[in-house]
Formats: structure tokens, C-alpha cells, sequence
């Protein structure tokens, strides 16, 4: 299992986001990008534009987070732009088959995220269209906000689910034909708590003010990765599915 890490730029300085994104640019594997829109969340970021002129600059691949309502006219065009991840919000999806399905056609990885007081079981089905479900760790809208430790036992469940899947598949691939789902974890993650979401089950890991926050953004990913490391080798999920992994 690899230890992936997305810094969140909501947490950047949003007139400097080139600069922004170079600073983590040899130490990340993605470039995390909350677009809200004052309706699924209080509170509003930015849009296709901002995204479209950071893919132009940014040379990690970006993993576009959409809390926005009505994410099955949206979507799409994030993926066709060359966002490289894509994650819509289960709550917000009317039509999430069509949705996923439209992302991965375009090119791009699909994602479907969970609020924390929404259950995964609900989405078993829809696993098929899914490159990753990203468990949120707060409330989604804004940074800084505290942990929720609640989430712990979502995460262990969405793992053992993703484990019978994942089995003898490679990170690569497409979709159903092979390709390993991820499982994210957003809100709170620092050097506090990076830990605990690793030996539930978490591989990807948005940081945003645990790493802008920072003296030097890149040193704070590159310390993240290690404890996310580390505790990811004595978990007891990791053991156990690496001999098929
Ligand atoms: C919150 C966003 C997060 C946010 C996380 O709704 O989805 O990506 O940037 O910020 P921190 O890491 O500071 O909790
Ligand atoms: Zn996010």
C-alpha cells in the first residue's frame, strides 16, 4: 500500500497559488483543490477557471475536490480541463453512475466523498465506479477545524471493504479492469492525527493547514509521509492484504 499525500491550497496563499503549488512540488504526489460554492458548504473558493490556469502551472497532478450542489453538470468538466482526480460528494450527486462514469471517460480518476455523518454501506454497489472514496474528517467547508475522531471506525469498515476488492490488483489500471481504490481521508489531518488515519486504513492524506501552515510546506509533507509510513507497517490491514497486494 502507498502512502500518498495531498496538500490542500485552501490553506495557501490564494494570490501566489503558482508559487503555492511549486513549494510542494518535489515532496507531494498531488495538488489538493477545494472548490465550494456557498451552497453544498458556507463557503466559496474558486471554480473551472482557477483550476483550468493552476493545471497550466502546476506540475503535480491535480485532485479536484467539488463541494458544490449539482455536481452532475459540473463534474465532468474538471476531468475534460486535466484535473487528475476528481471526487463528487455522495450527498450531492442526483444521478453518481452517470457522474463517476463521465469523470473516467474524460481521463481522470474518479472519487466519491462521504460527509461524516454519512454511512459507506449505502455506496457498497457503487464501489465499481469508484478510484477512491474520500472520507471527510470534519465538516466540509473550511480548513483548521478540529478532527473528528468519529470517522475512525467508517474508516477500518471502508477499508476492510476496499481490501476484498484491492486483493491481486495492481495501483494501476482501469476502473473495474484493475485498478486499485484509494481511500482518502480530509479535515484535521496533521502530525497529531495522521497516524490514527493511517492504522484505520487511510492511504491518500489531504493536509492543508498542517502543511501551508508550516515554516517550509515541503518538509511538513515530507514528515507527514514518514508517519503515515511508519504507522501504516505496523497496521493490522496492511499486514494482512499485503501477500495479494
Ligand atoms: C475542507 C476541505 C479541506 C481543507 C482541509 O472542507 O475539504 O481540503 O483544506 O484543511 P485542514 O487540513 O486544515 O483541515
Ligand atoms: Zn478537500
Amino acid at each position: 500500500m502507498v502512502v500518498q499525500i495531498s496538500p490542500s491550497i485552501l490553506s495557501a496563499d490564494f494570490a501566489r497559488l503558482a508559487d503555492e503549488a511549486k513549494a510542494v512540488e518535489e515532496a507531494a504526489d498531488w495538488l489538493h483543490v477545494d472548490v465550494m460554492d456557498n451552497h453544498f458548504v458556507p463557503n466559496l473558493t474558486l471554480g473551472l477557471p482557477v483550476v483550468q490556469a493552476l493545471l497550466k502551472h502546476a506540475a503535480l497532478p491535480v485532485d479536484c475536490h467539488l463541494m458544490i450542489e449539482d455536481p452532475d453538470r459540473y463534474a465532468p468538466a474538471y476531468a475534460e480541463a486535466g484535473a487528475g482526480n476528481v471526487t463528487i460528494h455522495a450527498e450531492a450527486a442526483k444521478a453518481p453512475v452517470r457522474t463517476l462514469r463521465a469523470i473516467r471517460a474524460a481521463g481522470a480518476r474518479s472519487g466519491l466523498a462521504l460527509n461524516p455523518g454519512t454511512a459507506i454501506q449505502p455506496y457498497e454497489d457503487l464501489l465499481v465506479e469508484v478510484d477512491m472514496v474520500l472520507l471527510m474528517t470534519v465538516e466540509p467547508g473550511f480548513g483548521g477545524q478540529k478532527f473528528l475522531d468519529l470517522v475512525l471506525p467508517k474508516i477500518r469498515r471502508t477499508r476492510a471493504m476496499l481490501a476484498a476488492r484491492n486483493a491481486g490488483r495492481p495501483p494501476v489500471g482501469h476502473g473495474e479492469q484493475g485498478r486499485e481504490i484509494w481511500l482518502q481521508v480530509d479535515g484535521g489531518v496533521s502530525d497529531e492525527t495522521i497516524e490514527r488515519c493511517a492504522e484505520a486504513g487511510a492511504d491518500v492524506f489531504v493536509a492543508g493547514s498542517a502543511v501551508y501552515g508550516a515554516q517550509d510546506p515541503a518538509r511538513a509533507v515530507r514528515d507527514l509521509r514518514e508517519q503515515a509510513e511508519l504507522a501504516t507497517a505496523r497496521a493490522a490491514w496492511s499486514t494482512a492484504v499485503s501477500p495479494g497486494a
